[in-house]
């Protein structure tokens, strides 16, 4: 990005996040989910998300696939455009956070620096990294979207895993393969972990009048 914005201030609000975590009941999160194509993400996300919501929780996905149909249609594949994408991904995220809710970001954000760049925008402990550590070859062997093969083909390029890198995360809260699992074993494993850390607790500000 070349332009930016001068001459702006920030603007204060007349209801706070505290404000609306109580009228929610819940106190905001984000769960980063990272890996491959085709590892899962998107899948682990739906199940959880379905879980929070049967349990009263006010909950979205945030998808990659998705996002770049709008708000990313802009951007390609390139090493500076996934930078872009996945630092969009963390703005929206962190904005939900303030909105107040538990948000299930789901895309491959192949790069530590961008992920590191998403945690920083929380709160200490309320950004959880969960790495959907599915191997190449079974993502490759799924191919649900076929863009394996074209990427071997070469009709693809910059393609994660292929001809692009991803670099493993260094220091994630929960690592899944979930080769060997189903989606509700997977989903099963990260809402124990929520509950163990204590993250799905609700607010201790009082109720709002
Ligand atoms: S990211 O690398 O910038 O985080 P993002 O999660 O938004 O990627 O989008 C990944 C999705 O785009 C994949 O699941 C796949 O469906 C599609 N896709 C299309 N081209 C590529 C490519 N070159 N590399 C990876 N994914 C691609």
């Amino acid at each position: 990005m070349t332009s930016r914005s001068t001459n702006v201030f920030w603007q204060d609000y007349a209801v706070a996040r505290a404000d609306r975590t109580a009228l929610l009941h819940q106190e905001p999160l984000v769960l980063w989910l990272t890996g491959l194509s085709g590892a899962g993400k998107t899948t682990l996300a739906n199940f959880m998300a379905k879980r929070l919501y049967d349990n009263g929780y006010h909950a979205y996905v945030l998808d990659g696939d998705n996002l770049r149909h709008g708000l990313n249609r802009d951007l390609d594949f390139s090493e500076a455009a996934r930078h872009e994408n996945v630092r969009r991904m963390a703005e929206v995220a962190g904005l939900m956070y303030d909105a107040g809710l538990i948000t299930l970001a789901a895309c491959i954000s192949p790069f530590q620096s961008e992920r590191d760049f998403a945690r920083g925008l929380l709160p200490p402990g309320r950004f959880v990294e969960v790495f959907v550590d599915t191997p190449l070859e079974v993502c490759e062997q799924r191919d649900a979207k076929g863009l394996y093969r074209r990427a071997r083909a070469g009709e693809i390029t910059n393609f994660t895993g292929i001809d692009s890198p991803f670099e493993r995360p260094a220091n994630p809260e929960l690592t899944i393969d979930n080769s060997c699992r189903t989606p509700d074993e997977c989903a099963d494993i990260v809402m124990d972990y929520l509950n163990r850390h204590g993250l799905l607790a609700a607010p201790t500000t009082q109720t709002p009048p």
